[in-house]
C-alpha cells in the first residue's frame, strides 16, 4: 500500500466514504434547508453551487484535511513564487506571471521574467494594432484579411478555444483560421481559400520542432513561395511564436517577426503568453488584457482564500472525492453556451496531459486513480445524443455545468429556455425518479395496470448523481480568464494530492518517436519486418496497396521527394 493511501487523513475519508455511500441527496436535501447556502460561493465572477454532491460538511472537512496533509498550501505557494516544481524538466511553473498584474518581480532561476514579459506584451500589442488597423501591409500593399494560426495541443487549442468562446468580440474585419493536423487536407482546405496578398500565417510551437506544426509550416511556406515568388516577401506574410528561437530563423522568418516565450510556461498554460497573438489579433490588446486580469483575479483568489472558500480547491477536492473514493474515473463538461463548445477539447489536453500520470514524484508507481477521463459538449446537444447514459447508465458520471445568465443573441427569446434545461438536468441527475412517481405519473396518464407493470422498471432513474453548476453573468474575456484559471489550478490541486508532477509530458513522446521512425520505414516499397507482427502487417499492407495503385503516392508530381528532404535536413 502506498504512503499516500495508507496516510492518515485518506483513510478517514475511506471509512467516511462507508456512511456516505448509503445516503441519498434527496434525503440530504430534505434534512437541510440551507444545503445550497452550505455549499456554494462566489469567486469574482464565477458562482459554484457544488451542493449537488453526495457529500457532507464532514466530507468536506476531511477532504480539506487531506489538502492540508498534502501541503498543498506550501506547492503552491512554491508554484507561484517561481521554484521548479516541474523537476522532471528543470523548470519553474510560471504561466501565472504571464497575467500578473503587480509590478513586483517574479523570479525564475535567479532571473526576473516581469520585464521580457512586458516587452513581448508590448510587442503584441503594436503588431496586433497595425494588422487590426490595416497598417501592417501584406507584400503587395494589401491589408491582411486572413490570419492562419499554425500549432497543436497548446500552441492551438488554448487561442482556438478563446476566439470562439469570445466570437462577439472578435473583429469582423480578419478571419481567422487554425490549422493543426497532419492530415494535409486541413491546411490544402484552409489555403484553397486564401490569397497569398493579404494573408498572415503565424507559426507557434514552443519547440518549433514539432512534425506536425512544421509540416504545416513548410506547406505553407512552398504555397506561398511558389504564388509570389519571392522570398524576400515571407517577412510580410510570416511570423512566429516560440522559444526556439535559433530554429525559427532557419526556416527563414525574420528576427523581427519572432514573439518569444520561455520554457516556463508549459505548452497547454500557454495561451496566456504569446501564443495568445491570434487571440489579440481577433480581439484587441485591450481585450486580451482583460482575458489576463480575469485570470489573474482568479490566481489571486486561489492563493489567498481559505481552502474552505476556495473554488479551485473545492472542485479538485470533489473530483477526488469522486474518483478515488467512489472509483468514478471520468469527469464531464456540459457547457449550456455555444460559444463554449470547444472547452471541453482544450480542458481535455489541460487535464489529461496534465494528471495522466502513472508514478508519483518519488517516481514509484501510484497504486491509486489519477487523471479521470475528461470530456464533453455542449449541454443541449448532448441532451439529445449521451445524456441517456447519464441518467440511466451504470456508470454514474460526475458533470460539471455551466452556463451564462445573459445572452449574447437575446433577441430570439431562447435563454430563459436554455436556463431551464440547464437546472433541469442537475435536478434530474440528482433526485432522479422513485418507483412511486413513476406509477403515479403513469396512473395519471391513464396507463392500464398490465403496462405499468410493464414500463415500471425502465422508467426509473435512481438518482444520486453528482453536479456542479457554475454560473457567470455573461461570457466576456473577463469572465472567460477567471474560468480557465479556475480549471488550471483544480488540476494543479488534484496533481499535488496525487503526488505527481501535473507539467511534463513525457507520455506522448513514444508514440512520436516511433512515428518518427516509422516515416523513414515507408520511404520505398520494401516489405518491414523489424516491428511486432501486427505493426509489420499494417505497414506491409499500406505498402501494397501503394505499390499495387501505381505508386501514386511516389510519383514524380507530388510532394514526395520533398517531404522526404524535410524529414531528413529538418526534424532529424
Ligand atoms: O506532444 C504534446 C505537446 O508537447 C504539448 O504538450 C504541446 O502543447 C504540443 O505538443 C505542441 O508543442 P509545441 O508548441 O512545442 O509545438
Amino acid at each position: 500500500m502506498s504512503a499516500l493511501i495508507d496516510s492518515p487523513a485518506w483513510k478517514k475519508l475511506s471509512a467516511h466514504k462507508e456512511t456516505i455511500e448509503k445516503l441519498h441527496m434527496r434525503a440530504l436535501f430534505a434534512d437541510n434547508a440551507e444545503r445550497f447556502e452550505d455549499f456554494c460561493l462566489q469567486a469574482g465572477p464565477l458562482f459554484l453551487d457544488y451542493s449537488k454532491n453526495l457529500m457532507t460538511d464532514e466530507t468536506m472537512s476531511l477532504l480539506f484535511d487531506l489538502a492540508k496533509q498534502e501541503k498543498l498550501e506550501h506547492y503552491r505557494d512554491a508554484m507561484f513564487s517561481g521554484q521548479e516544481i516541474n523537476f522532471t524538466e528543470h523548470r519553474s511553473v510560471l504561466h501565472t506571471a504571464l497575467r500578473g498584474q503587480s509590478a513586483d518581480p517574479i523570479m525564475s532561476q535567479g532571473k526576473d521574467v516581469k520585464p521580457e514579459i512586458d516587452a513581448v506584451l508590448k510587442k503584441m500589442k503594436n503588431f496586433s494594432e497595425q494588422i487590426r488597423k490595416g497598417k501592417w501591409l501584406g507584400y503587395s500593399g494589401k491589408e491582411i484579411t486572413d490570419v492562419v494560426n499554425i500549432g497543436i495541443g497548446g500552441s492551438d487549442l488554448g487561442p482556438k478555444m478563446v476566439i470562439h468562446a469570445l466570437k462577439p468580440f472578435v473583429t469582423r474585419k480578419i478571419n481567422m483560421h487554425f490549422v493543426s493536423n497532419l492530415d494535409g487536407s486541413q491546411i490544402a482546405e484552409t489555403i484553397s481559400e486564401l490569397s497569398p496578398e493579404t494573408t498572415l500565417f503565424i507559426i507557434s510551437s514552443k519547440s518549433f520542432t514539432t512534425s506536425e506544426t512544421m509540416f504545416n509550416a513548410v506547406t505553407a511556406r512552398g504555397w506561398f513561395v511558389s504564388r509570389v515568388k519571392n522570398k524576400e516577401f515571407i517577412k510580410k506574410h510570416f511570423v512566429a511564436v516560440s522559444t526556439n528561437i535559433e530554429a525559427v530563423q532557419k526556416f527563414g522568418i525574420d528576427k523581427h517577426n519572432i514573439f518569444e516565450f520561455w520554457d516556463w510556461v508549459g505548452g497547454r498554460y500557454s495561451l496566456w503568453s504569446a501564443i495568445g497573438l491570434s487571440i489579440a489579433i481577433a480581439i484587441g490588446m485591450g481585450r486580451f488584457k482583460e482575458l489576463l486580469e480575469g485570470a489573474a483575479n482568479m490566481d489571486e483568489h486561489f492563493s489567498s482564500a481559505p481552502l474552505e472558500e476556495n473554488m479551485p480547491v473545492i472542485l479538485a477536492m470533489m473530483g477526488i472525492w469522486h474518483n478515488n473514493f467512489f472509483a468514478i474515473h471520468t469527469q464531464a463538461f456540459m457547457a449550456y453556451d455555444h460559444y463554449l463548445s470547444l472547452f471541453p477539447s482544450y480542458l481535455q489536453q489541460l487535464d489529461m496531459e496534465s494528471n495522466g500520470k502513472h508514478v508519483n514524484r518519488d517516481g514509484e508507481k501510484v497504486d491509486y486513480c489519477t487523471g479521470p477521463i475528461i470530456w464533453g459538449e455542449q449541454g443541449i446537444n448532448g441532451q439529445h445524443a449521451f445524456y441517456q447514459l447519464l441518467h440511466q447508465g451504470t456508470q454514474p458520471i460526475p458533470c460539471d455545468f455551466l452556463i451564462a445568465l445573459d445572452s449574447y443573441n437575446p433577441a430570439c427569446g431562447h435563454h430563459p429556455v436554455l436556463m431551464s434545461n440547464f437546472f433541469a438536468q442537475s435536478e434530474a441527475l440528482m433526485l432522479g425518479k422513485t418507483e412511486a412517481e413513476a406509477r403515479q405519473e403513469m396512473n395519471a396518464e391513464g396507463l392500464s395496470e398490465d403496462e405499468i407493470e410493464l414500463l415500471l422498471p425502465h422508467k426509473v432513474f435512481e438518482g444520486n448523481r453528482s453536479s456542479n453548476s457554475i454560473l457567470f453573468k455573461e461570457l466576456d474575456p473577463h469572465t472567460l480568464g477567471a474560468l480557465i484559471a479556475l480549471y488550471e489550478h483544480k488540476v494543479f490541486v488534484q496533481g499535488i494530492i496525487w503526488r505527481i508532477n501535473s507539467f511534463d509530458q513525457w507520455g506522448v513522446q513514444l508514440g512520436k518517436q516511433l512515428a518518427n521512425q516509422i516515416q523513414f520505414d515507408l520511404v520505398d516499397d520494401k516489405p518491414v519486418s523489424k516491428h511486432d507482427s501486427s505493426t509489420n502487417g499494417l505497414i506491409n499492407y499500406y505498402k501494397r496497396y501503394r505499390s499495387i495503385e501505381g505508386n501514386k503516392l511516389l510519383s514524380s508530381n507530388n510532394d514526395w521527394s520533398s517531404l522526404q528532404k524535410i524529414m531528413e535536413h529538418e526534424f532529424k
